[in-house]
């Protein structure tokens, strides 16, 4: 056997090694980085395995492919901030969605093109799997891939705030539109399984013309807020449609791939959606945070809140011993990581036991305070997951809260009426003191009141965190 052709399936396999392993260390954030590259290369040694195989395909476009997709991918990465991360990653699900229609698209041009004229069935008769199956999966590749490209699309534009300032758009009818869809989309595949020839390449662009319209239809009642749960459940569909197409054009490793992040995607769905004490179904339904008081401004209807300033609140430091930070939404915005890693190293250098604690959803996207604080390399053994921390607060003396709002919030677990009601929380309240560092009594993604704010033991620090913190880090020093 010549050389060259049994490379790509050696490479196949050391490639969905590496994916598999790559996978495996971004579980972890001191290992997330190494996971990364691994993944990188394997799907480099995958588009080399796929060349080889090709063979016939001309290399500069392979190259020109590599080399742009390269300097678009790194581009985006260096220059994308932190909270449009959900954004970014939202365009990459849709670009994944769109490869597998056009992947698939393109293998039944090709079919054609060989002289295979006929419509789905016939077309694939005599091929490894049985023709139906064939059929079954390149529709579905083209479906899932279609829907996952137009959602993206909303979703992208939702998170921008640049569709209805990301807020739910109710069509009236819209579920009853989408299922006509859906059964036309069932339809129109049925025609091309089983209908004459001439109409099969145009049958497989009515379906991919209703999976556009479907994949929007289904995003646009979703609020911007709910979009990472949203844009994790695209991912896991990106991987569906790669992994059919893989099936589709027999390579191994984009089945390994693709079925890897359709298992992840999923998988991550669901430890946010637990995580916001929300079933997946009432997610998809959407509709949630479209009352005005998702948005707006609810400083009214607090009582006795105490304000203080970064002196007062560096003297009640100096007396601490045992000091948590819960990190929220606000640090990211701020940017607030580096100044507050500052706080905690002086602390820390004072004697004071200082700890992090994480809440799975704190922030608007999954591992967001895990990253930032990563960035400001505080040490990974300070960090403590919700679990392994929520029995601390009781003895310790102060919790700064930086930003975070709603992963904090007492009404989660007293509040039966609350919308956020058996989201599991950080018990803050339960320490001696609690600082809460943001700029005003805004609410935070719920739209909803925080009791913690006018707790007996709660000093608000109102200002933006990175000058806030700045200004404790200023005090600190003094003592
Ligand atoms: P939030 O409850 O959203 O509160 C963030 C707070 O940060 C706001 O109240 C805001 O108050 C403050 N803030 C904004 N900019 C600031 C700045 N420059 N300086 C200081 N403070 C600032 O955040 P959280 O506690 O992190 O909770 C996350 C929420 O997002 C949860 O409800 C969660 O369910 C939801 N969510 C999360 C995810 C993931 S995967 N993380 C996905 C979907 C939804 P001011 O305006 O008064 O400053």
């Amino acid at each position: 056997m010549n050389f060259l052709a049994s490379l790509p399936p050696v490479l196949y396999l050391i490639s969905s090694v590496m994916f598999t392993l790559g996978i495996k260390r971004l579980s972890k954030v001191k290992t997330a980085r190494q996971g990364n590259t691994l993944a990188a290369l394997a799907m480099l040694l995958a588009v080399i395995g796929t060349a080889l195989e090709l063979g016939w395909v001309d290399p500069t476009f392979i190259l020109g492919g590599l080399v742009v997709g390269t300097a678009i991918g790194a581009w985006t990465a260096l220059t994308v901030k932190m909270t449009a991360m959900p954004e970014m990653v939202a365009l990459f699900n849709g670009s994944g969605g769109a490869a597998s229609a056009l992947v698939a698209l393109a293998s039944y041009a090709g079919l054609r093109e060989k002289g295979l004229i006929g419509t789905g069935v016939k077309v694939f008769e005599g091929g490894t799997l049985p023709a139906g199956v064939q059929v079954f999966v390149l529709l579905g590749s083209i479906v899932v891939g279609a829907v996952t490209l137009s959602g993206s699309l909303v979703a992208w534009g939702k998170l921008q705030g640049r569709l209805a300032k990301g807020k739910p758009i109710l069509l009236p009818a819209r579920h009853a539109l989408s299922v006509a869809l859906l059964m036309s989309i069932i339809g129109v595949g049925v025609w091309f399984g089983v209908g004459t020839a001439e109409f099969g390449t145009s049958a497989l662009w009515i379906v991919t013309g209703l999976s556009l319209l479907l994949g929007g239809l289904l995003v646009l009642p979703i609020g911007g807020a709910d979009m990472p749960v949203v844009v994790s459940l695209l991912n896991s569909y990106s991987g569906i449609a790669a992994a059919a197409a893989g099936f589709l054009v027999g390579n191994p490793v984009l089945v390994v791939a693709g079925t890897m992040v359709g298992a992840a995607g999923l998988i991550l769905t669901r430890i946010m959606s637990d995580a916001m004490n929300r079933s997946l179904a009432n997610v998809l339904v959407g509709g949630f945070g479209q009352t005005d008081a998702a948005g707006g401004a609810a400083d009214e209807g607090y009582e006795g809140v105490t304000q203080a300033g970064p002196e007062e609140a560096a003297m009640i430091l100096e007396g601490a011993q045992s000091v948590i930070i819960v990190p929220g939404y606000g640090l990211a915005v701020a940017q607030a990581q580096h100044v507050c890693k500052e706080l905690g190293e002086l602390l820390i250098k004072r004697g004071v036991q200082v700890s992090y604690a994480i809440h799975p959803v704190a922030g608007r996207m999954p591992g967001h305070m895990n990253v930032l604080l990563a960035e400001a390399d505080v040490p990974y053994d300070l960090l403590y997951d919700m679990d392994a921390i929520a029995g601390s607060f009781k003895q310790t003396d102060v919790c700064i809260v930086v930003g975070a709002n709603d992963v904090v919030n007492p009404a989660a677990a007293n509040d039966p009426s609350s919308p956020i009601f058996g989201m599991p929380i950080l018990p803050a309240h339960e320490a001696q003191t609690v600082m809460v560092i943001k700029r005003s009594l805004s609410p935070g993604y719920a739209g909803i009141k925080n009791s913690l704010f006018e707790a007996d033991n709660t000093l608000m620090l109102f200002a933006d965190a990175k000058k806030m913190l700045t200004d404790l880090v200023a005090e600190v020093k003094e003592l």
